[in-house]
């Protein structure tokens, strides 16, 4: 199915971006010389579909407020036959950031693109590929990848990466990278306060004029702190080559607004604060620096557009769990990340959002720390989890006034409180949206679908590997994949894995054959013990 210009429209002004259609190729037109240092973050594309691509860049300039830079597309690296050329604005609105969504692709198809300002200064080439049709056959071959800190490493997975994907054949080669979340760490060590952590090297990241110190992180406060450490980030030469190599398809895990908030909440350790502007500078951020197919607040096309919200306590929840103050509301919705994406006739990507609708962490209220006592400390054994987990709907509505664990008897702090969500409302099945999605999804279902999120939801299998002895290494953390697989003719069944994900990728192939009672998906292959982030 070829999406109409005026749907292609409706869709670039719904994301927030330029737009340009294909036409006939001819030749370059423009005197493009390269200048790397002037576009200093490179390039990027992002959440391909069979006839369409987010392109972004960043060109800071000196002077004035907005400037045009002209973006081509072409189907060689030599630009001999551009197919598209168009003009695009960046401002220090947007921090100079550009996002253009190209339209009228071939599906399953690379294509080179690049940016130019009016002096000829040009960014360097990109490379980008679209998603197969929906009745493609073929094998989608695709990288995932979290967890990734310059602060205390470097970003080489993305090299090897690289290095592995220009040998493999064209059937292995890989198609996107699926970033599953913490493409930064808000948490910042400056170097000269912290020479190592563990056994690694803490290196620059960035500065904030007005930020907060937890220990030995400083955490930004404002936009351009969250800003600062994006541009920070893509200072790495391998994740800039990494995002000029595939397009990227991204969401955000707990440290793109906050190691330990939730919904608009910032915490870090002791210190929490209502967070509703710093949640929308978060999302801001994000925005600008990850180009993807979310919905915005912002009805303006090429700009995010932020509401005016305040920061105000939140202290009453729905059924549902979600704050109803109106603030955390608006800057909960000022950036809607979660979203399904096709890739051929295998894979369903079903993206999720596990922190903007979450509910606290249920064991964080402070009494349940003497539970564990001095021989279990931090542990909780399952059935008093689920005490806490379920609220004031534990028991048919009749949680114990008191729980108890080894020698310890303490008041149910979360007696009265909401039951634990991770999705929220809006994202569970049976939602309004969720079931509009499903009804689209069942129209032409994929054999695969993959549930992609930032942390487990639920106990798995996980293959738990001592932390490497070498340098620069991170303690492990988990990502969960959850794939339910059908076929016309068998009854759905779920299998699920769970991979390293601490400075980890992996690449998964998504085929038209089902597997077993595996406890992975067939054809999952850890990729060589790479160390990313
Ligand atoms: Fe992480």
């Amino acid at each position: 199915m070829k999406i109409s210009r005026r749907s292609f429209l409706k869709a670039a002004t719904a994301i927030g971006a330029s737009l340009a259609w294909v036409g006939p190729a001819r030749g370059s037109r423009v005197h493009w010389h390269e200048r790397r240092d002037l576009y200093p973050q490179g390039v990027a594309s992002g959440d391909p579909d069979p006839h369409s691509v987010i392109l972004w860049t960043r060109r800071p300039f000196a002077q004035g407020t907005r400037q045009l830079l002209t973006v081509e597309v072409a189907e060689d690296q030599a630009f001999r036959r551009v197919i598209a050329h168009a003009k695009t604005p960046v401002s220090s609105a947007e921090d100079w950031t550009a996002r253009v969504l190209i339209g009228g692709l071939k599906p399953a198809h690379t294509y080179w693109y690049r940016f130019t300002d009016a002096d000829g200064n040009g960014s360097r080439v990109g490379r980008t590929i679209t998603a197969p049709s929906p009745d493609d056959p073929r094998t989608v071959n695709f990288a995932f990848v979290s967890c990734q800190d310059i602060n205390e490493g470097k970003l080489n997975a993305y090299r090897r990466m690289i290095y592995e994907d220009e040998r493999a054949p064209e059937a292995e080669k890989l198609g996107f990278v699926l970033h599953l979340g913490d493409f930064i760490y808000e948490v910042v060590q400056y170097p000269d306060e912290v020479k190592t952590r563990y056994d690694r090297t803490i290196y620059e990241v960035a500065r904030f004029t007005e930020g907060h110190k937890v220990g030995n992180f400083h955490i930004p406060l404002t936009l351009d702190g969250y800003r600062a450490v994006y541009k920070g980030y893509l200072a790495d030469p391998d994740l800039q080559d990494a995002r000029a190599r595939w397009p990227f398809v991204c969401i955000w895990d707990n440290h793109e607004f906050s190691w330990m908030g939730w919904q608009s909440i910032v915490k870090a350790g002791s210190f929490e604060r209502p967070g509703q502007t710093i949640k929308v500078w978060a999302n801001q951020a994000w925005f600008e620096y990850l180009p993807s197919r979310v919905t915005r607040s912002g009805k303006v096309l090429e700009r995010f557009d932020p509401p005016a919200v305040k920061d105000v306590p939140i202290k009453e929840f729905d059924g549902d769990g979600l704050g109803v103050e109106p603030n955390n509301i608006i800057a909960i919705n000022s950036l809607i990340a979660y979203r399904v994406l096709r890739y051929g006739q295998h894979l369903d990507l079903i993206i999720t959002d596990q922190h903007s609708y979450r509910g606290p962490d249920p064991f964080s209220d402070p009494s349940l720390g003497k539970l564990g006592g001095e021989e279990f400390i931090g542990m909780s054994p399952e059935p008093l989890m689920q005490i806490l987990d379920g609220g004031r709907a534990f028991n048919g509505g009749n949680p114990p006034p008191e729980i108890q664990f080894n020698d310890a008897h303490v008041p149910n702090p979360n007696r009265n409180a909401p039951p634990q969500t991770i999705l929220g409302k809006e994202q569970k099945p049976g939602s309004r949206k969720s079931s509009r999605a499903r009804r689209r999804r069942g129209r032409s279902g994929a054999t695969h679908k993959a549930r992609w999120m930032s942390a487990p939801i639920r106990r798995t299998c996980p293959r738990v590997s001592p932390r490497s002895p070498g340098p620069q290494t991170r303690s492990p953390s988990w990502a969960v994949l959850i794939m339910a697989r059908r076929t016309p003719n068998a009854p759905r069944s779920t299998t699920s894995c769970a991979t390293r994900r601490s400075r980890a990728s992996a690449s998964c192939r998504a085929t038209g054959t089902p597997s077993g009672p595996d406890t992975r998906p067939r054809n999952f292959r850890p990729a060589s013990s790479i160390r990313s982030a």
